[in-house]
């Protein structure tokens, strides 16, 4: 009988914590990674978006998927369509991890995965997260050891999301039928600018973090010199755009429709980091 959850990137932000949420839940998962690196309690097992083969074997015994793509992958119609197909074709349900504002232009890429899942027959959520709280320990985490953050943003607010938030919600939409066939935007609780979100990091690690607004051209210049491909660089650049126009300050009460519980702030994420954050 196919009861399994099968989830996806299960070692990644999301992942993580939400292996760790279904496992709390006693759902039976198994944790998608091309390493199939061993999580506790999980059945762990291979799978590679460029690798079709590996998906027969990481389908077998599941009714439910957790689908969405690891960072620096531009190329996301390519990897995830294969997957979306592979799923309606066992008529899994699939929770499909998206992003924040795809659903303004149906030209994005993401947005037309998301309408080959709607129209694919098998049963959905569609989940749109806002910018990570998360990314200040990733993605930032080298500019907060120099104490500062260097984003094209210019003062535009984002209402960041936990990755701890997103996970419950997927916890959410995959171990209940309530949500299926909708999309969910999901933020945080308060739209914070980087300016603010450095004042907040300063007090809370009692270190300077200063906040410098700069242009695509110096922010794409200072992640190829970090080591980030191009095009990835490009991307990252591009999807500032819509903070500088404010999109991203947007705040939904959708985490706690899906959880009950309303989400984290960027304070509360920041605290319960606070040692991460501090570590040069
Ligand atoms: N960061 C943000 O602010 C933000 C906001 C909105 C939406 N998003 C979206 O969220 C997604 C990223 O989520 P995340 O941060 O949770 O992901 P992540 O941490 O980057 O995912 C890493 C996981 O994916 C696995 N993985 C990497 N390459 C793989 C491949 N080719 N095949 C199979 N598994 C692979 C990794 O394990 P192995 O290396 O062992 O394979 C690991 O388990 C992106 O699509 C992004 O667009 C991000």
């Amino acid at each position: 009988m196919s009861h399994k959850i099968l989830v996806l990137g299960a070692t990644g932000n999301v992942g993580q914590p939400l292996v760790q949420t279904l496992l709390r839940q006693g759902q039976q998962v198994k944790a998608a990674s091309r390493s199939a690196k061993p999580v506790a309690g999980a059945e762990s097992v291979v799978f590679d978006y460029a690798r079709p083969e590996t998906f027969p074997a990481a389908f077998e015994g599941v009714d439910r998927a957790y689908v969405m793509l690891p960072t620096g992958y531009v190329n996301s119609k390519e990897l995830l369509l294969p997957v979306i197909q592979a799923a309606a074709e066992r008529h899994v349900k699939v929770v499909f991890q998206s992003a924040f504002g795809v659903d303004a232009d149906d030209s994005i890429p993401y947005r037309q995965v998301e309408i080959a899942l709607e129209k694919s027959g098998t049963p959905f959520v569609i989940l749109r997260p806002n910018w990570f709280s998360d990314n200040f320990h990733t993605f930032w985490k080298a500019g907060i050891d120099h104490g500062q953050i260097a984003v094209p943003a210019a003062e535009g607010q984002s209402s960041f999301i936990d990755v701890r938030d997103i996970a419950e919600s997927a916890a959410a939409a995959l171990t209940t039928n309530r949500f299926d066939g909708q999309a969910f935007n999901l933020t945080g609780p308060e739209a914070v600018s980087y300016a603010k979100a450095a004042q907040i990091l300063s007090e809370v690690i009692c270190k300077p973090i200063a906040y410098t607004p700069i242009d695509d051209q110096t922010f794409i210049g200072m992640l190829i010199g970090a080591g980030v491909p191009g095009d990835y660089a490009s991307f990252l650049a591009s999807i500032f755009h819509p903070v500088r126009e404010g999109w991203t300050a947007a705040v939904t009460d959708h985490v706690q429709l899906l959880t009950g519980k309303p989400p984290r702030s960027l304070a509360t994420y920041v605290r319960e980091h606070a040692t991460a954050l501090r570590q040069a």
